[in-house]
Parts: C-alpha cells; sequence; structure tokens
C-alpha cells in the first residue's frame, strides 16, 4: 500500500499537552507534528470515564481523518481513561488498523524504578487519573516491588492555566497536596508529576519539600520512549513525515488557545479553530 506520509499527531484535552510536545520536539526535531488541544471541554480531570473515552475517541478520530498515522494521547487522564479501550477495541475496527494510538502512562512508569532509591514512589495527578488507579496497576505490573501512594490535586490545573503557578497564592494548594501525599507514606523519595499541567508548578514543588526527594516530570521520558519506538516500528517511521513542523488546532478559540499556548512553550505560537464532535 502507497500511503501518503503524514505528521504525529499529538492530543490532549487542552494546553496540558504541550509540555509533552516540547520536550519530543526537542529530541526530535526532524518530525512533523499536529497538535490538538480540545480546550472547548477541558478540563477532562475531573469527567467521567464515559465522557473522557467518549471525547479522546473522536479527537483520535479527527486526527486519523487528518491523516496522521500515530497519535499520542499527551494527556494522563485520557490515558488513564481512554487509551486501553481505543487500542483494543476501536482500532482495531476501524477502516486502516495499522494506525496507531500510544499513551503516556507506561513510559512514565517504566523510568519509575530506575529514579526511587526508597521504592516508595508518591504520583500526584488529576482526579480522574488517580481514580483510575492506572499508575499504581501499571507499576505493580512491572515494579511489583514498589510501593505506590496517589493524591489527586483537583486545583493545580485551573491554577496553572491562569496563571497563577507562580503566585505565592499557589502555595496554598501545592502546599496542601503535597503534605497530603508525603503523610501516606514518609518513605517517598519519587515524586510523578502525572499530569501534563504539573511540570510549571515543579520549581514551587521543589521549594516546598526536601531537596532528597525527587520531582520527576513525564515529558523527557515520554519523547525518549516515542524515539526507540519508531527507532524499532521502522514501517510507522516511515509513514511519518519529516519536515519539523508543527501546526497547533484547538476547538476553542485560535487566538485564545495562541496566547495561553506562549506559556507552556516559551514561544509564540499560530493556532486554528477545528471541531471534533
Ligand atoms: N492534561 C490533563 C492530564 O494530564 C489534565 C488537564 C485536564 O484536567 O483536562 O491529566
Amino acid at each position: 500500500m502507497n500511503e501518503q506520509i503524514a505528521p504525529i499527531g499529538i492530543f490532549d484535552s487542552g494546553y496540558g499537552g504541550l509540555t509533552i510536545l516540547r520536550e519530543i520536539r526537542k529530541l526530535m526535531p526532524q518530525y512533523d507534528y499536529l497538535y490538538l488541544g480540545d480546550n472547548a471541554r477541558s478540563p477532562y480531570g475531573s469527567r467521567s470515564f464515559e465522557i473522557v473515552y467518549k471525547f479522546t475517541l473522536q479527537a483520535v478520530e479527527r486526527l486519523f481523518e487528518m491523516g496522521c498515522p500515530l497519535v499520542i494521547l499527551a494527556c494522563n487522564t485520557a490515558s488513564a481513561k481512554a487509551l486501553r479501550t481505543i487500542q483494543q477495541q476501536d482500532l482495531p475496527q476501524m477502516s486502516d488498523p495499522s494506525r496507531r494510538v500510544l499513551g503516556i502512562i507506561r513510559p512514565t512508569v517504566e523510568a519509575v524504578d530506575t529514579i526511587t532509591a526508597s521504592k516508595h514512589v508518591g504520583i500526584l495527578a488529576t482526579e480522574g487519573t488517580v481514580s483510575s488507579h492506572s499508575y499504581q496497576m501499571e507499576i505493580a505490573k512491572l515494579f511489583p516491588h514498589i510501593i505506590v501512594s496517589e493524591e489527586a490535586c483537583p486545583m493545580w490545573v485551573p491554577l496553572v492555566e491562569n496563571g497563577e503557578a507562580d503566585s505565592p497564592g499557589a502555595d496554598y494548594y501545592v502546599r496542601k497536596h503535597l503534605d497530603a501525599l508525603l503523610c501516606k507514606d514518609k518513605a517517598i523519595d519519587t515524586i510523578v508529576l502525572a499530569c501534563t499541567h504539573y511540570p510549571l508548578l515543579r520549581q514551587k514543588i521543589k521549594r516546598l519539600i526536601t531537596p532528597s526527594i525527587t520531582v520527576v516530570s513525564q515529558g523527557e521520558y515520554v519523547a525518549s520512549s516515542l524515539q526507540d519506538y519508531l527507532g524499532r516500528q521502522t514501517e510507522m517511521d516511515a509513514r511519518l513525515s519529516k519536515s519539523g513542523s508543527i501546526r497547533y488546532l484547538t476547538t476553542e478559540q485560535a487566538d485564545k488557545f495562541a496566547e495561553k499556548a506562549s506559556v507552556f512553550l516559551e514561544e509564540k505560537v499560530q493556532a486554528e479553530q477545528a471541531t471534533i464532535d
């Protein structure tokens, strides 16, 4: 089959996936990327399984329609609540079952064992990711000796989205959830920021905890796992266009997206509005 080559699709509920995209582009600038943020319907973090699954499937279908043979769910909540069903149930029934959808939980989990010395790990994430226990289950599968504690931080996404990440006012909510997590297990030496917005709070988090605790942002692990995947999956790699371009689509107003996206990317971007449902 002689297919057209096309960009890698990167999907997030909104802006958070930009922290993943940034690391992927740093490592693999040669590829073309099509970023889709479902800003009009975000946040996903407090939504039910059914809704997150439905919205995520719609976004994946849209990116497939636009030609992307590979879609990364650059959102923990979508990875936790929709990835498995899309991979196992939906993808095999689609017109081209050779297309692929990958998440960001597995590559993050794979890195955890090399980082923790105490083998006690804390997960900070949205309510949806925590209630799915996806991190706990993935870690138990790969590294059953690791003790996992989880804490949902429902206020953190709005703080980041409203430009309050560095404000003194954010300290209260950041400290609240850090304390709650560290109370669950005093031996935690590694905290995983398992929500794509949280890297913007990393400096504040580090200031509020002891320096002996490692704070892990997942972007670089996702990027190196993708590089490794494409190195092995040469047929998929051949289907990906490589002219170093990036296009941003949002279900919200394009100029609104462009303005906020620059906070996550530290560069100015242009965006286009898209519908996905
Ligand atoms: N990007 C989502 C995640 O990583 C969080 C944002 C949201 O709640 O929509 O879990």
